[in-house]
């Protein structure tokens, strides 16, 4: 049986919780939030999806944090009223308004024993997870930020746009900050076995040429989505259920997520969007892949900037 805890049933949460069930990925869902009477009526809610999909036998309620004690994951996907960017599109400007909240969730749910991996997705996610991993006290490895997977996923889908082949295809990733320090580590990315800068040899006309545009696009458009319809949702849950999956199947996936760094690609202290090998234990390495000097650049610049407002936080 596998078991997860989402704290938020918000947009993210729920969206999170809805591709568990649809996509028949877990056991047991227990749904945490401030707001009982929304949370309840999104367990039923879910509830009556479960006749009419591919397997029934799950277990979604409203739950108290004492439910963490015997939860595989613990996915972290709130975020406070008064967290708004108030038209300055930087996800760091959340920090202030998340921390105190955040701090208060991770005690709650170390007090009910929980041992197992928390996922987090609040932002802003790097310094949400270092706090998470320091209040908890549990092995780094065991705290893990979506990170830029989903800016991943962003590029990934670019790219696929304009070569016109599968995203699953689209090899490579976007590192740092999950936001607006990230950047693509472009000298990595393959189409197939087939480097991305052999492929725009054969397609010198292609508009993929201009790296800085992607990268700048990456970094926008989830504003642009935000701006939209209000929040994000779809890529974001697909992100948590992708880690879920590599967590609770032990898969020893590698994939871009927010990670404690300890010393690769020259950057230590702080959690940041790196390669890492996931299991069941959360992340078992950090993959260190050849950067070009520019990329190791922007890497250690993300980082300090992530160290800054990791430190600017009253602990
Ligand atoms: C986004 C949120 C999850 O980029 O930060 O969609």
């Amino acid at each position: 049986m596998t078991k997860v805890a989402i704290i938020g049933a918000g947009a993210v949460g729920m969206t999170y919780a809805n591709t568990l069930v649809a996509a028949d990925l877990i056991d047991e869902i227990a749904i945490i939030d401030i707001n009982k009477e929304r949370t309840e009526a999104n367990a039923w809610d879910l509830r009556h999806s479960l006749p009419y999909l591919k397997s029934s036998a799950k277990q979604i309620y409203s739950a108290d944090y004492e439910t963490c004690q015997n939860a595989d994951i613990v996915v972290i996907t709130a975020n406070a009223r008064a967290a708004t960017f108030d038209g300055d599109m930087d996800r760091l400007k959340l920090l202030e308004a998340n921390v105190s909240m955040i701090k208060s969730i991770t005690e709650r749910v170390m007090a009910s024993g929980f041992n197992g991996v928390f996922l987090v997705a609040s932002n802003p996610v790097d310094v949400i997870s270092q706090v998470i991993a320091e209040v908890s006290g549990l092995p780094k490895g065991q705290v893990i930020g979506t990170g830029t997977l989903l800016e991943t996923a962003r590029l990934r889908d670019m790219i696929a746009e304009e070569v016109v082949v599968d995203p699953k295809n689209i090899h490579g990733y976007v590192l740092g900050e999950h936001g607006n320090s990230s950047f693509a580590a472009w000298s990595n990315l393959s189409i197939g076995s087939l480097p991305l800068t052999k492929w725009l040899e054969r397609h010198p006309e292609s508009k993929l040429a201009d790296f800085d545009y992607f990268d700048n696009r990456v970094r926008e458009i989830g504003f642009d989505i935000f701006n939209g319809k209000g929040n994000t949702s779809y890529g974001i849950a697909s992100v948590l259920a992708r880690l879920t999956v590599a967590i609770t199947r032990n898969e020893q996936a590698l994939l871009p997520v927010s990670a404690y760094m300890t010393g690769h690609y020259g950057i230590k202290d702080v959690y940041i969007g790196a390669p890492c090998v996931i299991g069941k234990n959360g992340v078992r390495e950090i993959f260190e892949v050849e950067l070009s000097e520019k990329e190791a650049t922007a890497y250690k610049k993300s980082a300090a900037i992530l160290k800054e407002n990791f430190s600017s936080i009253k602990h």
